[in-house]
């Protein structure tokens, strides 16, 4: 038989951090000691409440299909919380509840990329942006994210790649996978080109409350924009519930019957009982978040000084998410080999800067989602390969 797929496969991208991970756990397997730095997602628990929440909801029977955009009541406090968070009014028609906040990349780009329109994305990014874009016959045009200017863009160079055919801009504050946050001037520069030429702003604010100095800003408060900015957020990185799959897109009203048909023509709805330990996520204390926050700063103070005591090794201080971004160019080694150096001689699993795309060459990327003494290890070991590398 042969076996024969479409086409458009070979235009699908992937996420190298999977990859990453099961090459990691086949060396564990083999017995190696592995220091996991390549997976995003933190390292806490779901706090108890929210688990307590979900055991309850299927008690009362939340085991059935809920409406596709979601139950009610979430849909409720998801408007009510991004209100107050953004200083937007959003209406609980505009939520889409999914299972997590990946497939609202995939449902916008779906509902407004026609093959040849032009989508400006970050990179390094995200990589399903890239895949995304490409695999539904859009242009992906990237848009630089470079460490001279703290991992931010520069709005002449964004103005210089907005044309005729841009569609969608996709922004990412505080980002994956350099922890980079967008200034005010900068949101402005985008705001302006959507306003002047009738684009789309996709907005993944999935690491919003994962800020640690600054105040966090949503383009959608911004004049022009709660109109056609889509917001993405969840629960996955805020309550430590990546594996519940429960995410949320804020969209404008006109685009919402198309987003409930995606739903509808993919996955119906998101499990109803996970969509009950969310409302309670939501309403509960909300101290746990702080807490997990405080952590993953002094994570990130600890990390970001280490590894600038390393030789070959210079790493900016990110201000946002729980990524370090380190640059290597001075090792002369290229991204991909290093990472995968470090990984087979070292247990150290990072990811390549390449795997978000080409301008994350001369970087690696490391999750510091992990204890500060499995932190100081990883430092320890890539310090020692790369002094052994050196000699
Ligand atoms: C920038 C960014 N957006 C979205 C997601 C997707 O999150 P979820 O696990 O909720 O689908 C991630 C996950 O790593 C991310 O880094």
């Amino acid at each position: 038989m042969a076996h024969r797929v479409a086409a458009r496969m070979e235009q699908i991208g992937t996420e190298t951090a999977f990859e990453v991970l099961v090459r990691a756990r086949a060396l564990e397997a083999q017995g190696r000691d592995v220091i996991h730095l390549e997976i995003g997602e933190p390292d806490f628990d779901t706090p108890s409440h929210i688990i307590r929440a979900a055991q309850q909801a299927l008690e009362e029977g939340y085991t059935h299909y809920s409406p596709a955009l979601g139950l009610p009541e979430l849909r409720a406090a998801i408007a009510q919380e991004v209100s107050a968070t953004r200083g937007i009014s959003v209406d609980p028609r505009q939520v889409a509840v999914t299972p997590g906040g990946k497939p609202i990349m995939f449902y916008s780009l779906l509902a407004l990329v026609e093959p040849g329109d032009e989508v400006i994305y970050p990179n390094p990014g995200f990589p399903i942006y890239e895949s995304m874009i490409t695999f539904l016959g859009g242009t992906p045009v990237p848009l630089p994210l470079r460490e001279a200017n703290q991992f931010r863009f520069d709005p002449d160079e964004f103005r210089s790649l907005v044309s005729d055919r841009t569609r969608l801009v996709i922004l990412n504050s505080p980002a994956n996978p350099t922890g980079g946050v967008l200034e005010l001037a900068d949101l402005q520069s985008v705001a302006e080109a959507a306003r002047e030429r009738d684009l789309v702003v996709l907005s993944d604010e999935i690491y919003g409350r994962i800020l640690y100095e600054g105040q966090f800003r949503s383009i959608a408060s911004l004049e022009g924009m709660p109109e056609r900015t889509i917001i993405l957020d969840g629960f996955s990185k805020t309550y430590a519930m990546t594996g519940w799959r429960l995410g949320y897109g804020i969209f404008p009203e006109w685009l919402v019957p198309h987003i409930d048909r995606l739903i509808v023509n993919s996955v119906s709805c998101t499990a109803a009982f996970a969509q009950r330990a969310a409302l309670t996520a939501l309403q509960g204390p909300q101290d746990a978040v702080a807490a997990m926050v405080a952590e993953f700063k002094r994570r990130r103070d600890f990390v970001v000084a280490r590894l600038n005591q390393i030789a070959g090794v210079s790493c900016l201080c990110p201000h946002g998410a729980f990524y370090a971004f380190p640059n290597i160019q001075s090792t002369g080694l290229p991204s991909k080999h290093l990472a995968d150096l470090l990984l087979q001689e070292a247990g150290v699993a990072t990811l390549s800067g390449t795997a978000f795309g080409a301008y994350g060459e001369g970087y690696l990327r490391l999750s510091y989602a992990n204890s500060l003494e499995n932190l100081a290890r990883a430092c320890d070991r890539i310090e020692a390969t790369l002094a052994r590398l050196a000699r």
